[in-house]
């Protein structure tokens, strides 16, 4: 069989990148341990309000920890619990998630937190809130006919008015 010379390049090259982009693959997932952010942390999505911790969603001030707040979400179709979220600027939160029934989406829109929650995993995002202002949490994966209304809002605070009303 007669191969043309254009033809034989092409199936180097897309061979060649194929092998390339496995190997890039291979080695982010296995030696650099890239994976989803939620594909270590399961629970039973059947279960979540009686499941530590999102028996107690909401913002938790915690100690002797490498961030300052936890915020506990739940998303159920179609709202977030809590559904406004305060916290001073420059405090460092880990965010921790999930959902009680479908894919929703958790994206603070502005930022760049954003996760997947996907029943039966808890999905985390651990960052540094820097910058004052009243963010609109959104949903961003089409979860049925109340997405669009699905919301909750993030407050960033002067670091001073949220310890004069504590
Ligand atoms: Cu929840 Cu879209």
């Amino acid at each position: 069989m007669h191969i043309h010379k254009y033809e034989k390049w092409w199936l180097v090259f897309g061979t060649g990148t194929l092998i390339a982009f496995l190997i890039i693959i291979g080695v982010s997932a296995f030696h650099s341990g890239t994976h989803p952010n939620n594909s270590k942390w399961t629970l039973d999505y059947e279960k979540v309000d009686e499941t530590a911790p999102f028996d107690n969603p909401g913002v938790h001030k915690v100690e002797g920890k490498d961030w300052d707040y936890e915020v506990v979400l739940v998303a159920s179709a179609f709202s977030y619990n809590p559904t406004e979220i305060e916290i001073p600027v420059g405090s460092k939160v880990r965010f921790i998630a999930t959902t009680k029934d479908v894919i929703h989406g958790f994206e603070v829109a502005g930022t760049n937190i954003n996760m997947m929650l996907e029943p039966g995993y808890v999905s985390e995002q651990i960052t540094t809130v820097d910058q004052v202002g009243e963010f609109t949490i959104v949903c961003n994966e089409y979860c049925g006919v109340g997405h669009a209304m699905m919301y909750s809002t993030l407050k960033v605070v002067e670091a001073d008015d949220n310890s004069s009303h504590k």
